[in-house]
């Protein structure tokens, strides 16, 4: 995916004075990149992925000039206990599709997160259950998953087009009412 899309995805999910971000199931870290550039180099970044080739993979293709220790590569399963600090924000950018539980998962994520806190996801739109998409949600789903594990104002960003489905939308919800 060209870069530009990756930042029309989630740039509205991002506000001005985040510091702590994380992004769950981060693959290649596209998205991770992504918001390095959107939140700069002040701000600590946790890519957590479980596969560990593919962690070390992204790790080594980092780019060099952003050498940044704010950058964290955590080996781990976001379903399990992670060990973060309290995020501003954390995205789910196709990982949460691979998730039989949702909602448990989307629960427990809420711990992560600052009370002003968002919660910002990537999924297709109009995908079939498959291998690569095992749990499909389309955003009207998204919005019933979020409002049942305890989040509000769930929020469409923008959808782009794909090969697969109907596009790719992003979407964002917060714990807080405010
Ligand atoms: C389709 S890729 C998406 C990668 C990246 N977020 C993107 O959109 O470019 C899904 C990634 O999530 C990871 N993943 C799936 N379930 C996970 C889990 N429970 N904990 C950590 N990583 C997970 C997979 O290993 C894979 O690298």
């Amino acid at each position: 995916m060209e870069s530009a899309t990756l930042v029309r995805l989630i740039k509205d999910a991002v506000r001005s004075g985040d510091r702590v971000w994380a992004d769950l199931g981060s693959g290649g870290g596209a998205f991770t990149r992504t918001l390095r550039a959107l939140l700069g180099a002040e701000a600590d970044i946790y890519s957590v992925e479980r596969n560990a080739a593919t962690l070390r993979q992204q790790r080594k293709a980092w780019p060099v000039e952003d050498g940044s220790p704010r950058t964290h590569f955590v080996h781990a399963d976001f379903t399990g206990a992670l060990d973060l600090p309290p995020l501003d924000g954390l995205l789910l950018a196709n990982a949460l599709h691979f998730v039989a539980d949702q909602i448990g998962a989307l629960r427990q994520l809420r711990h992560y997160l600052k009370p002003s806190g968002t919660l910002a996801i990537v999924e297709y739109e109009g995908r079939s259950a498959s291998p690569y998409v095992p749990f499909p949600i389309p955003y009207d789903a998204f919005e019933r998953l979020i409002t049942e594990a305890g989040f509000h104002q769930p929020r469409r960003l923008t959808t782009v087009a794909t090969r697969y489905g109907r596009g790719m939308y992003s979407a964002t919800a917060r714990l807080s009412l405010a």
